[in-house]
């Protein structure tokens, strides 16, 4: 029971907090990971955390499908997905977006998980939320005719609610590295939909946890303080937090967006080939590889000081690499390690 809410128990907790020496010793900085891919459920990742939350309220009420949305090759979708199964409920996901040619990476997964996507296509004129909206009114209309009990869960599983799985993760990192050299460290988010982020923000800031978060997005926003201050708000309310947040309480940097989301970039890449060949730990092109790529340069440009402490939250995402995409880039760029003899 955390700040008055129960979970189901998904997950095989701590996930490993482990150093990595060769990046370390080439950055001049001391970098450890988080492994939070390490997660059981159909290839692991962040949303699982948030999850135990979402899923227990759903119980609750005694739902019979979860359904999200996303984008197409939502990783949130597949673990949504995934803690539907394992406790006997039916999975859906609502995207809006072109129908791909390949059934690949999370969708693939979906698939084998026996989950129904549903997918929109994009219509001018038409902004992409007004199109989920009204895709989720019409198939939870379909599936309550079948007679299931829907529960609907935002982009990202980023409520209230489940920022409490990101509260919990901030009060294990605490653990892990209260009496070590870590006490005082930078912990480095990927920020998405932002759950993550805010659900270790509110625990730092309550819990006056010995960290410093930095979060790094990997979309694009309008004002990420204002939204970031907004957000606060709404947990803040819902889990009766009791210190104010102001926007500059805020680490949120935006430098390394690289425009888009989900966007194949070649600095993306890099970064990944670089914890690979270094450390043997798959990042995915999406989010914890751009956001790694963020914190790289934030190292070259001396935001991140030589000597610092640091600890980066792998948040999953490794299907991503098979999205055809992301992985044609790669094929071209590292094809010509295939020896014929
Ligand atoms: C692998 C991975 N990392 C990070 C994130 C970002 O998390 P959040 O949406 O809570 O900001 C996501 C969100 O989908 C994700 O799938």
């Amino acid at each position: 029971m955390l700040l008055g809410h129960e979970k189901e128990y998904l997950l095989h907790l701590p996930t490993p907090l482990e150093y990595l020496p060769s990046v370390s010793a080439d950055l001049g900085i001391e970098l450890y990971i988080k492994r939070d891919d390490l997660t059981p459920l159909a290839m692991g990742g962040n949303k699982l955390r948030k999850l135990e939350y979402l899923l227990k309220d759903a119980l609750n009420k005694d739902s019979t499908l979860l359904l999200t949305v996303g984008g197409i090759q939502t990783n949130h979708g597949r673990l949504t997905c995934a803690a539907a199964r394992k406790y006997g409920l039916k999975g859906a996901i609502a995207a809006v977006g072109d129908y791909p040619d390949e059934i690949s990476a999370n969708l693939l997964l979906d698939g084998m998980m026996g989950s129904d996507v549903w997918i929109r296509k994009p219509e001018e004129g038409r902004s992409e939320d007004e199109l989920l909206d009204e895709t989720v009114k019409k198939v939870t209309a379909q599936y309550e005719e079948d007679g299931e009990k829907v529960y609907f869960i935002p982009m990202g599983g980023s409520n209230e609610l489940g920022a409490l799985g990101y509260y919990e993760c901030a009060l294990e990192i605490a653990s892990q590295i209260r009496g070590t050299d870590l006490e005082g460290c930078r912990l480095v988010s990927t920020v998405g939909s932002m759950g993550t982020y805010m659900g270790l923000f509110c625990a730092i800031h309550n819990e006056n946890l010995p960290m410093h978060l930095t979060g790094i997005s990997i979309l694009l926003y309008d004002d990420i303080k204002q939204y970031a201050s907004d957000y606060y708000q709404r947990v803040s309310n819902y889990l009766g937090l009791e210190k104010a947040a102001c926007a500059n309480d805020f680490d949120l940097v935006t430098d390394y967006d690289r425009g888009a989301y989900n966007n194949p970039c070649r600095e993306v890449r890099e970064a990944m080939y670089y914890m690979a060949e270094k450390e043997a730990i798959i990042l995915d092109p999406c989010y914890t590889g751009k956001a790694f790529a963020g914190l790289l340069e934030m190292v070259k440009e001396g935001r991140i000081k030589q000597g610092e402490k640091v600890v980066f939250l792998h948040t999953g995402g490794t299907p991503g690499i098979y999205t055809p995409h992301h992985r044609i880039e790669i094929e071209k760029e590292r094809g010509s390690f295939i020896h014929r003899i």
